[in-house]
């Protein structure tokens, strides 16, 4: 780096098992950290250097917007992942929350998991335009989070707003579950996806009444986690991604994926924003749907639920992809 005292710091990925898009608009969501991080080291710069390069202060907007937050112009900033970018897992959630907490400790603020669920937030909707806060608070708390749930199901975190938006984010106790990620190796990015939900939502009246249904069956799952009954989650998972092919976010190779791991799960559905990126399948045989997901042209992940939220580190592992 450049001499200057540094911070690292890393955040991990998530996956939404519940309410993607319907969330946009208020609904209940799900969604678990993975065993999969981005990891920043950060020191001060009167400029953008990204891994040793000098770039445009604006070449990212998730991190331009967490910096201007914080009061800078520029910083000098080491970057480097284990999630997939452009997938539905939060790359973009995980670079901004790690970004915030690395920030705020190299100036002296307040470290508090609130404060840096908020700057993420901001930097998601700076360059995403509409959005939930989802995924920036999973990336942040870590665990299982709830967005919207009944009152006395989770544990009260913090509260976010936003325009006519509010959404209440809890930890949602969860058990260990197996998933296996299928990643369909194609990127899509978030925002074109949430802007086709908006229009169609705007002109049709069908739109609303699929994405209050998605609201009701993330309701059913929820209560299905609670009873720790994983055959009624995974049908509920199923339908979830029935009522988003619906929707129109689904694509061919999401649905080939998401089919060739039925046979061998509880259910299975896209996650994230879809239209490519990846989809999700809760099992217990997880060697037969990485398999089977293979075989379709997917690329499989096992993932471990239960993730550390965001988190110094001492500094960058030594082998990690850089951004
Ligand atoms: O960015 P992704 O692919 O993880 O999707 C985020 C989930 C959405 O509900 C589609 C958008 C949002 O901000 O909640």
């Amino acid at each position: 780096m450049n001499g200057q005292p540094a911070v690292s710091a890393s955040a991990p990925g998530k996956m939404i098992i519940l309410g993607e898009h319907s969330v946009v608009y208020g609904k209940p969501a799900v969604a678990l950290a993975i065993n999969k991080r981005f990891y920043c080291r950060v020191s001060r710069s009167g400029e953008m250097i990204l891994n040793g390069r000098r770039v445009p202060a604006f070449v990212h907007p998730h991190i331009s917007s967490v910096i201007n937050d914080n009061g800078l112009s520029g910083i000098s900033m080491d970057a480097g992942t284990q999630i997939p970018t452009s997938s539905g897992l939060g790359s973009s959630a995980a670079l901004s929350s790690s970004l915030s907490l690395a920030v705020r400790k190299l100036l002296g603020k307040e470290t508090d998991q609130e404060s840096i669920a908020k700057d993420a937030f901001n930097a998601e909707w700076n360059a995403q335009g509409r959005a939930s806060p989802i995924d920036t608070s999973t990336c942040t708390h870590g665990g299982g989070v709830a967005l919207n749930c009944p009152a006395g199901i989770g544990r009260e975190l913090w509260r976010i707003s936003r325009n006519d938006r509010s959404w209440n984010v809890s930890e949602f106790d969860v058990p260990e579950m197996t998933f296996v990620v299928g990643h369909t190796g194609i990127k899509a990015p978030t925002g074109p996806l949430v802007e086709k939900v908006r229009k169609y939502k705007e002109h049709n009246r069908f739109a609303s009444d699929i994405i209050d249904e998605i609201g009701l069956v993330t309701l059913q799952g929820m209560n299905a986690i609670r009873r720790r009954d994983k055959e009624d989650l995974g049908d509920i998972m199923t339908r979830n991604h029935k009522l988003l092919s619906i929707l129109g976010v689904s694509c061919n190779e999401l649905n080939k994926l998401v089919n060739a791991s039925l046979p061998y799960s509880y259910g299975a559905k896209l996650t994230g924003s879809g239209g490519g990126g990846s989809m999700i399948a809760l099992t217990d045989q997880p060697e037969k749907v990485c398999e089977a997901i293979s075989l379709r042209g997917g690329r499989p992940i096992v993932v471990r639920t239960g993730e550390e939220g965001v988190r110094l580190e001492e500094g960058l592992p030594e082998t990690i992809d850089c951004i």
